[in-house]
């Protein structure tokens, strides 16, 4: 018989993410109007071990829509990665009265719900991170809000490069995945993108472009670099030593992660935040929210793992033929 549901918690974990504050609220209020009890976990699954466990009301959500970050803060736990931890975490759950939980974070956090859920708590996962790099999904809470603001930020730099005639190597984030980096390098017009999951990265290839746009009159020259290749800083010297243009290297960093999100963030933040929260209710556990084919969907935790993701080719090949 299904474990009947009569309060249930919400968590942050691992990186933060515009949007996760639409999905928090999403889960309370729609929670709330399902009949069952809402508790914040402050500071992800530290804060579930050092039982930093609040109460939610539809009220206490409020005015949070817009706000970057996430309300409950978050962190890395290495306790939770231990039997042990898991085990005090589903504890601490039952000792406070929660029978499910909601968690929104990357992989690693599944890991952790899916220990939380092996444990007797039924949980379900939100992918919430701005790499977009879960495989389950096309769509994860803060990739489009991070993308905007690297957008904006490049445009930037691009007006300045110009003006002084330099190359400029622009290194956004995404740890292992070149989402980012290839959404920017269609959206920016970079001259070259530079992508972990390719491993096309030549770079005698990039001096001749630059050297041959130099012939054909362009005045700036915008390589996005993404974070899993990394080396911005000797990369722009050896540019600059090679092709004898004013080379900068500019690595945009945390803003990428902060700021008000998108409307499409607050909008699929919100429906997933619903979604993960009607289905936690119903007495399913072990489950992740994903968007597919325009749809919301939901898979078994270890069978979300096990998918890959790949960059899309056409994309890939668009990106490279437009740069030309
Ligand atoms: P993300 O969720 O963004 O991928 P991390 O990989 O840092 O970020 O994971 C966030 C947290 O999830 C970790 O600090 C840890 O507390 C928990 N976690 C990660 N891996 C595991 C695991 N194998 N088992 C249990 N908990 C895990
Ligand atoms: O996962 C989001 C992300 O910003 C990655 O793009 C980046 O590699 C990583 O988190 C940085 O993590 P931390 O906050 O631990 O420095």
């Amino acid at each position: 018989m299904e474990k009947e549901i009569k309060t249930i918690g919400v968590l942050t974990s691992g990186g933060d993410a515009p949007g996760m504050n639409a999905a928090i609220r999403a889960v309370v209020r729609k929670a709330i109007q399902n009949g069952v009890s809402v508790k914040g976990i402050k500071k992800g699954y530290q804060g579930l071990l050092n039982e930093e466990i609040i109460d939610l009301e539809a009220k206490n959500v409020s005015d949070t829509i817009q706000r970057g970050g996430t309300i409950l803060g978050t962190a890395r736990c290495l306790e939770f990665k231990t039997e042990e931890g898991q085990q005090k975490g589903a504890e601490i759950c039952r000792k406070h009265g929660i029978d499910g939980m909601v968690v929104i974070g990357g992989d690693g956090s599944y890991r952790g719900a899916q220990a939380l859920s092996r444990n007797g708590i039924n949980t379900i996962g939100i992918p919430g991170t701005i790499d977009l790099d879960i495989a389950c999904t096309d769509y994860t809470i803060g990739f489009d809000t991070a993308v905007n603001t690297a957008m904006q930020a490049i445009d930037k730099v691009r007006d300045t490069s110009s003006s002084h005639e330099r190359c400029s190597i622009i290194e956004v984030m995404g740890r292992n995945a070149g989402y980012i980096a290839l959404w920017c390098g269609i959206a920016n017009g970079a001259e070259d993108i530079l992508l972990p999951e390719k491993y096309d990265f030549n770079e005698q290839q990039i001096i001749n472009n630059i050297i041959n746009n130099r012939k054909k009159g362009k005045k700036h020259h915008i390589i996005i670099n993404a974070e899993g290749i990394g080396h911005s800083t000797s990369m722009a010297r050896r540019i600059e030593a090679a092709t004898g243009v004013e080379t900068r290297a500019t690595i945009l960093g945390y803003m990428q992660r902060g700021g008000s999100p998108t409307c499409k963030d607050r909008v699929y933040a919100s429906l997933m935040g619903a979604y993960a929260a009607d289905i936690l209710c119903a007495g399913k556990t072990n489950r992740v929210v994903g968007y597919k084919n325009g749809e919301l969907v939901d898979f078994d935790i270890e069978e979300a793992l096990q998918m890959t993701k790949e960059i899309p080719e056409y994309d890939y090949q668009v990106s490279k033929f437009l740069s030309r």
